[in-house]
């Protein structure tokens, strides 16, 4: 099987900020994914590239909470059945790296909250900011067009965010999907969630199905407004349709499902033969590509 995999760093309605920044990371994380030897260690340093870099919403720059914190999901899955993921965990530089540990080293699938942070920590991930000085800028401003007006604004608030949610139509998650040399693949996506959530909102990207999903006939990794993905799982939908059709066409049909519903979302995936694909009901998606003939 010849090695590939494919990148997204989310879609919107528009592309805000430099596409050509946007694409040159997603290509530097499509070569770092290239470096490593089985699909789960290609997805995961493709992923790093991305959480790493403050432009998207994953780890460093990830979108701000209601309250003004960062609470991270991801989920890591793959072909032959392994999965991992984390929702609501804190102050940590690589959640993907996470989700791994958490496929590896213990019986679970899940971890949230405070327990995935504790766990984070006891594996070795030591505790990290990744809160960014334009994303804490941005919310104060949010907070004040919003005339959120309190220190700690309430919960009440979340209906005025959702019409605003509406208005602007951007996600900016990340995601990989890939295979390797002896027909392993695995899907990756690593996410802040979207702006203002509440605190202890849990959106697709780390609920199996949903945002991340992967089966014998491929893996998915899905960007997007995240209940909607999670509302309808196309995550399984895209997998379940690989069972019949190559990747491109599976994805294309989940993505008119997301249509009909009204939902805007993108999707990435590759299917058992190595095909990749992507395609999206938002306006916009970028994505970076390696490997592929
Ligand atoms: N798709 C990311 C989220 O809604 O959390």
């Amino acid at each position: 099987m010849r090695k590939s995999i494919i990148v997204h760093g989310g879609g919107g309605r528009a592309p805000t900020g430099p596409t050509g920044e946007r694409q040159s990371v997603l290509d530097r994380a499509a070569a770092a994914g290239m470096r490593g030897r089985t699909a789960v260690e290609m997805v995961e340093l493709a992923v790093h590239v991305v959480e790493d870099h403050p432009m998207f919403d994953s780890a460093t720059g990830a979108v701000l909470t209601l309250d003004g914190e960062c609470e991270l999901d991801a989920c890591l899955m793959t072909g032959d059945g392994r999965l991992g993921a984390v929702a609501g965990l804190t102050r940590t530089r690589y959640p993907i790296s996470v989700a791994r540990a958490v496929m590896e080293k213990t019986d679970h699938h899940l971890l949230v909250g405070s327990g995935a942070t504790r766990f984070a920590r006891l594996n070795g991930f030591p505790d990290y900011d990744p809160r960014t000085p334009e994303r804490v800028a941005y919310w104060k401003r949010l907070r004040r067009d919003l005339r959120l007006g309190t220190d700690r604004p309430d919960f009440r608030f979340w209906k005025k965010l959702r019409f605003w949610h509406r208005k602007y139509g951007l996600f900016e998650t990340c995601g990989a999907c890939a295979i390797d040399a002896r027909g392993g693949f695995a899907a990756a996506t690593s996410t802040g969630g979207i702006w203002m959530k509440l605190p202890g909102r849990v959106g697709d990207t780390p609920v199996p199905g949903a945002g991340t999903c992967a089966n014998a006939f491929g893996a998915i990794s899905a960007t997007g407004h995240g209940e909607g993905v999670m509302r309808h799982a196309f995550g399984r939908t895209a997998v379940e349709l690989m069972r019949r059709l190559p990747c491109q066409e599976a994805l294309e049909a989940t993505i008119r499902l997301a249509s009909k519903h009204g939902i805007e979302c993108g999707i990435i995936g590759v299917d058992r033969r190595g095909r990749l694909g992507a395609a999206k009901s938002a306006g916009w998606m970028q994505v970076g590509i390696a490997g592929a003939r």
